[in-house]
């Protein structure tokens, strides 16, 4: 190879090179909606529930009562502490949290807060982020409710080099009532960076821990490269500790997680672009049958069957950058975040008897009516909208 060649050669690596990356950049900053315009659907029947700030998460019982419960905060409190965003100044929180679960009645458009009787003093409160719900259904009035809890650490100056001290909480209660019964905490090494909880009986779950560690520098870089974190399964139903194991590795940044039906479990990717289906074994561990592709960053995930089959909700954080702009005072200035919600079908096929997937964009909104939605629960033809960082909740009407 002569001088020149090998000169050629070496600039065109570089170009190739510099292509290549500026392709897959291009490719993040589309998914991320940089030149987005979120076009309006089924925004103009909507109403608000003043009151109910900073609600991450909401789960409804069923598709008849017309109750959800919330995990709700104020948006006060999320400028100061959001572990799965690295907000970690834990000095300024107050001793006692102020986070609860609040219980909506769709009907009257009321809400109460849910009294936690029996949770530890040293817990300091519920430091909410999601929240999950267990129907028994040999009695259906018997209602588990499941939150992740960010306690932060009995230390607070240590909190932004060791992250939060997070655990579960598990309560007792029946469906509607005032209060709620302490059960346990699982607080387990497995159990990290807690995000999302699918229920699988009253004493056992699945957890998606978003981040392999609590905390890291390489988390500043997670929308171009992400370092994969897994789903944790633990049953506390002994006396004892739970016990916990891990149920899928090498997950990229598992965020929102569903139980269906038939053991199949729907988990969204906060960095990949996609909803996965999983099929829980006979020893918990989960095996990957399906991904479903759409081009977004996706929180939550809430499913809801019906006579034609599952509907699984999906919220897409549909211009990150947005999204985590008004993250750094809890949504009281800065961009209203836009909100887009996807809907997949799931339907059996009669002929393989396997399940195929169909994804439609049932919601749309600039950030005008409804801002920074994290998640999308569906209730019959509405939707109830909750955020992270929203000053209330909404309900709108998906025309059919
Ligand atoms: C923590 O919060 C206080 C009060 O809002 C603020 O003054 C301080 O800059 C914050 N510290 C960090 C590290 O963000
Ligand atoms: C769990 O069961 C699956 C098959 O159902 C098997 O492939 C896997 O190795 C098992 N894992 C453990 C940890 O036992």
């Amino acid at each position: 190879m002569s001088f020149l060649t090998l000169k050629r050669y070496k600039v065109g690596t570089f170009a190739l090179g510099a292509a290549f990356l500026a392709v897959i950049v291009g490719q993040k900053l589309d998914r991320a909606g940089v030149t987005r315009s979120v076009s309006p659907l089924n925004n103009d029947d909507c109403f608000a529930v003043p009151g109910l700030e900073a609600c991450e998460d909401a789960r409804w019982v069923d598709q008849e009562s017309g109750l959800a419960y919330l995990a709700c905060s104020s948006r006060e409190a999320r400028t100061l502490w959001v572990p799965a965003t690295s907000h970690l100044n834990a000095t300024e929180l107050p001793t006692v949290s102020t986070d609860y679960i609040a219980l909506l009645d769709i009907n009257t458009r009321q809400y109460k807060r849910v009294r936690l009787d029996g949770l530890p003093p040293a817990a300091n409160g519920i430091w909410v982020h999601a929240i999950e719900l267990y129907r028994s259904p040999s009695n259906p009035n018997k209602l588990t409710i499941f939150v992740n809890s960010h306690r932060p650490p009995s230390d607070r100056s240590l909190a932004p080099t060791q992250g939060a001290d997070s655990v579960v909480e598990i309560f007792d209660t029946e469906v509607g009532s005032d209060s709620a019964r302490y059960v346990k905490t699982i607080q387990h090494p497995l159990v990290r960076t807690p995000n999302s909880i699918a229920a699988v009986t009253d004493r056992s779950f699945y957890v998606s821990n978003d981040h392999r560690h609590k905390v890291h520098w390489s988390r500043k870089f997670e929308v171009l490269k992400s370092n994969p974190s897994d789903i944790i399964y633990c049953d506390a139903s002994g006396s004892g500790e739970a016990q916990c194991m891990v149920a899928a590795d090498n997950v990229i940044y598992p965020n929102g997680l569903a139980s269906g039906p038939n053991g199949l479990v729907y988990q969204a990717s906060t960095i990949e672009g996609l909803m996965r289906v999983w099929q829980a074994q006979p020893n918990h561990t989960l095996a990957a049958v399906e991904e479903v592709h759409i081009n977004r960053h996706f929180d939550n995930v809430h499913v809801a069957v019906t006579p034609k089959g599952v509907d699984i909700y999906l919220t897409a954080l549909t211009k990150l950058f947005d999204f985590m702009a008004a993250g750094k005072d809890g949504g009281r200035s800065g961009p209203r975040p836009a909100v887009e919600v996807f809907r997949v079908r799931e339907q059996s096929e009669k002929k393989s008897g396997g399940k195929k997937y169909r994804s439609e964009r049932v919601f749309g909104d600039s950030g005008e009516i409804v801002m920074g939605s994290t998640t999308a629960a569906p209730y019959q033809n509405k939707l109830l909208l909750t955020g992270l960082f929203s000053k209330e909740v909404m309900v709108c009407t998906l025309k059919q």
